[in-house]
């Protein structure tokens, strides 16, 4: 008979001294859950007994009472059936010097392997930061059969897609064994979402959008459990986790509640003023947050890219540039980001640069990775580091290029575009940030999603702190076995000299080529 746990268990939203447990027991009903010290459950903290939702047959419980910084293991019961175990981390309190922080991004199940998933799962982090596009709300795809195989619509739909993934195993010992914050991006709604509809969302063929919109949230809410701004209101993903003093993360959402994006509407103003794509009920929030000198470190996590990553292009190719760019003043911008909400950002930037001390930012989306000194005030000077993840499992932009164009057109667009220090647009991976007070170690790393081993750093940048953090590059280090491999070749080379030298007869190198 299969697990009622087949879903496996998964911890989110870490404090000081609490975290929230989640698991889903096929047929629902009652459930006991354990938190121990141990792997073996010797030294049992905290227990206790929960009801799984009969309708969604997910299970979340807040526990608290735990230690600061500490790994903890917990488990269900439902009647005599035991869950997998699963490993939590709670945050560090006041005096904490160190926090590592895991991102990933963009999962398109019946495209790719969850190979980076898997990998992620074996990384020595503190948390892990999903930056939406969890799941795809498109049937796109044909590597994996998908649940539901159709494009989801209703609140049945989402719950499939959601319960198809959490089956995955990469994705499975991902979550056993990391704590995880999330945050939706667009494909979690659907392609492009804003308040009031989405590009590829047509009323008279899906139904009223408010409600899909409201299944696609709820459905997110019951598999990747949040502290909301209003308990009541699953749509208010808003929040703030501290990590003692040392690093604030402020997570917030750029879909449910922004205007519509200007390249789906040519005629709407990008500078209007009253553009927002927080909200207004966000947007007080985070400016207030953003300006607060307490921690060492903010940590803007952000589903979209929000520093500028705009660069010149004619007017008159408006209308001609790749889906989500308009042109105007000689800008090209891809307005589905920040970059279509500058008003609102500037006053963002301003917030960051009262704060006095540095933020980084995270963000994902555009199936690349950056490095990017960005959010510019209104004197133009960076107050941020924009960190870029790239895609767990959908095809990075570059490889929907002819081979080798991706390299150059990365290349490129690090010169033409203010403040990007680093583009790749051909790799799967994640990024991992390693913050310290002085400051801060980003290092992307590639996977290849049909192989969970193979992970391998392919790009480190330090981050400086102080009041405007900078970022500083850190050259790739040869491998050891190649720097050994150097050593005994030179060895050989040398010995082969001296002995034809010794053998008086004249050399023959092996030119490039000769077989
Ligand atoms: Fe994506």
């Amino acid at each position: 008979m299969p697990s009622r746990f087949r879903h496996g268990v998964a911890s989110f939203e870490p404090c000081h001294d609490g975290v929230l447990l989640w698991t889903l027991v096929e047929g629902g009903g009652p459930l006991r859950w354990a938190v121990a010290s141990d792997e073996d459950f010797r030294r049992v903290v905290a227990d206790g007994d929960v009801t799984a939702d009969p309708a969604s047959r997910t299970a979340a419980v807040d526990v608290h009472g735990l230690s600061p910084g500490t790994t903890y293991w917990y488990r269900f019961e439902a009647g005599d059936e035991r869950s997998p175990v699963g490993r939590a981390r709670t945050l560090p309190a006041a005096g904490a010097q160190r926090l590592r922080i895991a991102a990933t991004c963009c999962a398109r199940y019946a495209q790719e392997e969850f190979g980076v998933y898997g990998a992620l799962a074996a990384a020595d982090v503190d948390l892990v930061v999903h930056l939406g596009d969890y799941i795809y709300e498109d049937d796109k795809g044909d590597k994996r059969p998908t649940e539901p195989d159709r494009t989801l619509v209703s609140l049945d739909d989402y719950r499939a897609r959601h319960s198809l993934h959490r089956r995955d195993p990469h994705l499975q010992a991902l979550h056993a064994a990391h704590s995880v914050v999330s945050v939706w991006d667009d494909h979690d709604i659907a392609d492009n979402a804003w308040r009031d509809g989405a590009k590829s969302h047509d009323p008279d063929e899906h139904g009223p959008w408010a409600d899909r919109k409201a299944a696609a949230i709820q459905a997110h809410h019951e598999f990747l459990p949040k502290r909301l701004a209003d308990p009541a209101d699953p749509a208010t993903p808003w929040r703030r986790l501290d990590a003692g003093d040392l690093v604030s993360v402020l997570v917030t959402e750029t879909r449910a509640h922004r205007d519509e994006p200007v390249g789906a509407d040519r005629d709407a103003d990008v500078d209007d003023p009253a553009r927002t794509i927080l909200g207004p009920e966000q947007r007080d929030w985070l400016l207030e947050q953003a300006c607060d000198p307490t921690p060492a470190w903010l940590v803007l996590v952000s589903g979209t890219v929000v520093s500028e990553l705009e660069f010149p292009a004619p007017d008159a190719v408006d209308g001609a540039m790749p889906e989500k760019y308009a042109v105007k003043d000689g800008l090209a911008r891809n307005s589905d980001q920040w970059d279509g909400y500058p008003v609102e950002r500037t006053a963002l930037a301003a917030a960051m640069a009262r704060r006095g001390a540095p933020t980084l930012v995270l963000s994902g989306d555009i199936h690349s990775a950056w490095a990017v000194e960005g959010l510019r005030d209104s004197e133009g000077r960076a107050t941020a580091v924009e960190l870029v993840c790239p895609p767990a499992a959908t095809t990075p932009a570059g490889r929907l290029l002819p081979p080798g164009v991706g390299f150059t057109l990365g290349a490129a667009m690090t010169k033409a575009i203010k403040g990007a220090r680093w583009v790749d647009l051909d790799h799967y991976g994640f990024v991992v940030v390693d913050i310290e007070r002085e400051g801060a170690t980003a290092t992307w790393w590639w996977v290849d999603p049909e192989d969970h081993t193979s992970a391998e750093p392919g790009q480190t940048w330090r981050i400086a702190g102080g009041e405007r953090p900078r970022l500083v590059e850190i050259p790739k280090r040869r491998s050891r076995w190649r720097i050994a491999a150097a050593a005994v070749m030179a060895t050989a080379l040398v010995a082969l000299v001296v002995r034809r030298l010794r053998d008086a007869r004249p050399i023959r190198l092996p030119l490039v080529g000769d077989h």
